[in-house]
């Protein structure tokens, strides 16, 4: 179908009488740059860039879909963490978001520290060459094996998350003849996910142990008693894609107080505290994420003044960004497939991906943007629902948004801020095959994860 002959979905007009759905606040050929990698741009011809590599060349050297990931921009976000945290802190990456050897290298050469919360990230990193030291090993339920295997390398810290875990790793560590640094994780009451933070129901969930009730303080206790243990501080993460920083406030200060417990009961002051990640990035242009030296400056303003008022040595402070460091680094790539107009309700544009490459949408109802990247258009803006090719009607990718009414078959589309939790939480429904990440630098393009093949599907198959 040629693009002048598509029949054109409900316009603006159309959409305005529905009610529900202003006009979209700007041009849509503008790329806001709050959504977008930093070196993203349209050249000349008005085709989206990024690393000075045009998308009619990614898509046809690497195919679609595909994530594409902005490396300068990774390393800048890794350099803004550790810089605005400085060298009083440690920045700890979480890999759960995207974790690849690459990866690995890239926060290496930038200094960070890595969390993992499985055997294979723990391998992916260790293979990479980040040193055990610099790695941080979480999970509600490490098996043995793993646990075993994080001793044996030697990683900086395991952080503890029950009752059972704390004998769990002590016996490991002392049959292994280490003593194992190792953190508490506490929950301090406090969710927190994006704008607000609920200060109920926190300790009905499977992570950590809880400050209420004296079961942290306990759980110090055995910790401090075991001789294969090294207790180095206590851990906290509240939730993700939070702006508002009043949930990391009170979770500094109920850790704080727990210090200063812990020193009161024991005569200990132990050495560090970590904030968790979850901190909120912009997934459309609603969103305003803070900076990272606001982040750093609020979180270690907090601390110093609690600190300062329960007499206490400062700690040092860790915190584990995942999201924040690497989602607004890439983003993923589609063709435009077949194309559904629904008269008076919204057009549906199916792509050739979908919840496979993308499962935040259907799973948390996420919110995304999205553009028209192969060219720019002065067509109007009609109101889109941008989904994929799986069998299943909430395979949604972007619920709600505005493309260029003259889209057509074979345009190139993208959403972008998909660095995080999109490729590391996809799946084969459907056979889909796994898209590549493209890392993007200076006018290279390089495949750092490379897409599924059938064969790797069949290989796994075993008859
Ligand atoms: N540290 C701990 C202990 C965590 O559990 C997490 C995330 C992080 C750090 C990193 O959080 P971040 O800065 O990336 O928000 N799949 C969900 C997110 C789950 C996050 C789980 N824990 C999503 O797609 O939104």
């Amino acid at each position: 179908m040629s693009r002048s002959a598509h029949p054109a979905g409900p316009r603006h007009a159309d959409v305005l009488t529905e009610g529900h759905y202003s006009a979209p606040a700007a041009d849509l050929n503008i790329l806001d740059e709050k959504v977008w990698s930093r070196t993203v741009t349209r050249d000349a011809d008005g085709a989206l860039t990024v690393g000075g590599i045009g998308v009619a060349r990614l898509a046809e050297e690497f195919g679609t879909p595909a994530y594409f990931l902005d490396e300068s921009d990774f390393r800048a976000r890794c350099r803004a963490w550790s810089e605005a945290f400085g060298p009083d802190a440690d920045v700890f990456y979480a890999g759960k978001a995207f974790l690849s050897r690459a990866v690995v290298r890239w926060l290496q050469e930038e200094g960070l520290h890595l969390d993992v919360c499985s055997g294979g990230e723990l391998t992916t990193a260790l293979d990479a060459g980040m040193p055990a030291e610099r790695i941080a090993f979480h999970g509600n339920n490490k098996t043995v094996a793993e646990i075993e295997r994080a001793v044996e390398a030697g990683v900086g810290r395991i952080v503890l998350d029950s009752f059972q875990e704390i004998v769990r790793v002590a016996h490991i560590a002392r049959s292994h003849g280490v003593r194992q640094r190792v953190q508490i994780r506490v929950t301090v009451g406090v969710e927190a996910h994006t704008h607000e933070f609920i200060a109920t129901a926190h300790e009905d969930q499977k992570f950590g142990i809880a400050l209420a009730d004296g079961q942290a303080a306990e759980a110090v206790r055995r910790a401090l008693g075991l001789d294969s243990l090294e207790l180095i501080g206590i851990h906290s993460h509240i939730g993700s894609q939070i702006f508002d920083m009043a949930g990391f406030e009170v979770s500094a200060r109920r850790v704080v107080q727990l210090l200063a417990e812990v020193r009161d009961e024991h005569g200990v002051e132990l050495p560090e505290i970590d904030l968790g990640g979850g901190l909120g990035i912009a997934y459309t242009s609603d969103d305003d994420p803070r900076e990272p030296h606001e982040i750093a400056k609020a979180l270690s303003d907090i601390v110093t003044r609690e600190c300062e008022s329960a007499g206490l040595r400062t700690p040092r402070i860790s915190v584990e960004p995942g999201r924040a460091i690497v989602g607004p680094t890439a983003f993923t790539l589609y063709e435009v497939g077949t194309i559904k107009p629904l008269e008076g309700l919204r057009t549906y544009v199916s792509v050739d991906g979908g919840m496979s490459d993308n499962i935040r949408t259907a799973l948390y109802d996420a919110e995304y943007s999205v553009a028209l990247v192969s060219r720019t258009s002065d067509a109007e803006p009609m109101l889109v629902r941008v989904v994929g090719k799986h069998c299943e009607s909430g395979d949604i990718v972007v619920k709600d948004a505005f493309l260029p009414a003259d889209l057509a078959p074979g345009d190139l589309i993208a959403v972008p801020a998909t660095g995080a939790y999109c490729r590391s939480m996809a799946s084969n429904y459907n056979h889909a095959l796994r898209p590549p990440v493209v890392a993007v630098r200076d006018g290279e393009a390089r495949v750092i994860v490379r897409r599924e093949t059938e064969e790797d599907l069949l290989r796994l198959d075993v008859g």
